[in-house]
């Protein structure tokens, strides 16, 4: 196969310090590495990747995200088998990758071919487009995988309503959307209350404002939240892990705001309160197939449209990535490739 282009990260040393810098290059397959082994390898012509909030730290700079240099970054995409040595899949089959180390450890999404190990290929659910799969993307899955586990572990619209926190983004917005299908009640802690009429639109009920949120004080607050869907980090989060009902279930999923939480033992061992890790990168198959089989159906997001704010092309990604790092994007934004 002929050189084609891909956004790669680079490891570059300036005036002695070590950084990273994001470059349009042009590769070909034997340049990739998949991280397959024997039997188990799929290239994929690449129709459309996403962007997602670790996307824009690899390609900005602002944070460190590959554990290869160089890499392809892009930890999402969706397209066609181009050829594959895998006897689960086949040349011609509409396919997708969300997180499975791809941007990171291995070469990622943002390429017009990309090479991968079958474990990390789910076969594109049906009645849903290549498109519609990367409108989701990692955002999506991880806000249905945090909304899977808060059910199993019993989660109910009667014991209140559900907090979510950076609604405006990707994972939040995807939250709000799945959440009030599913019929809770979605009360959207957000940094951007102009964006009132979006929230609503995607089934938020309430409308926070974040900068004007008085904090809990003390180790448990009076009861306002049935669950906690959280993207922020830090002492939002203790905070409404302490305003959280018994049993209630807190779905910790980012660090926008900070990486750190302190909080008591008191929420946890009074009210039985449960802190769920929501970790999208390794998640066994058969979850990652269920959770796309749910996406296809019960949590599809019915307002995709309302929260595809664009489309960029592959050449021209670089120029979008500072608003989701300085956190002033809203909704998702699609890479045609
Ligand atoms: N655990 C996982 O596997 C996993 C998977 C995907 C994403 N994540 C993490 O989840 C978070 C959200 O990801 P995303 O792709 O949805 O990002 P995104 O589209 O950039 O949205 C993040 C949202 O968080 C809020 N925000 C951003 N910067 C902030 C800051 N400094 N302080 C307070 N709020 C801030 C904003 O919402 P408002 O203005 O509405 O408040 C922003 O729209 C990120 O931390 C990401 O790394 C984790």
């Amino acid at each position: 196969m002929t050189a084609f282009n891909a956004w790669r990260v680079h490891a570059v040393e300036v005036d002695g310090k070590k950084k990273t810098e994001a470059r349009f290059d042009s590769v070909t397959l034997e340049d990739l590495d998949s991280g397959a082994t024997e039997n188990n390898e799929v290239v994929i012509k690449a129709a459309w990747s996403d962007i997602n909030y670790k996307d824009a730290l690899a390609i900005s700079g602002a944070g460190r995200i590959m554990r290869k240099f160089p890499c392809v970054a892009g930890i999402d995409v969706a397209g066609t088998v181009v050829s594959t040595n895998d006897s689960r899949f086949s040349e011609g089959q509409e396919v997708l990758v969300t997180g499975c180390n791809l941007g990171e450890a291995v070469d990622g999404g943002y390429a017009e071919y990309v090479k991968v190990a079958g474990e990390a290929v789910i076969a594109l659910p049906e009645g849903i487009s290549t498109r519609e799969a990367m409108a989701i993307g990692t955002a999506g899955f991880t806000a249905a995988l945090a909304v899977h586990r808060m059910q199993q572990n019993a989660q109910t619209p009667e014991m209140g309503p559900i907090a979510v926190t950076g609604p405006t983004g990707g994972v939040g917005g995807l939250a709000v959307n799945m959440l009030s299908k599913l019929g809770f009640e979605v009360h959207a802690i957000t940094g951007k209350p102009d964006q009132d009429g979006y929230l609503k639109t995607l089934g938020a009920m309430e409308i926070v404002n974040r900068n004007e949120l008085e904090l809990a004080k003390r180790p448990l607050e009076k009861v306002k939240w049935g669950g906690v869907v959280d993207n922020l980090g830090g002492e939002l989060l203790s905070s409404l892990i302490a305003e959280t009902c018994d049993g209630g279930n807190v779905a910790s999923i980012g660090l926008a705001a900070s990486h750190s939480l302190e909080t008591t033992v008191m929420p946890f061992i009074l009210r039985g309160v449960n802190l769920l890790g929501i970790n999208s990168v390794n998640v066994p198959l058969p979850v990652r197939m269920r959770v796309w089989e749910r996406l296809a159906t019960d949590l599809r997001p019915d307002q995709l449209d309302q929260m595809v704010a664009r489309e960029v092309p592959l050449a021209e990604l670089d120029k979008v990535m500072s608003e989701y790092v300085q956190g002033t994007v809203t909704g998702r934004t699609l890479v045609k490739i």
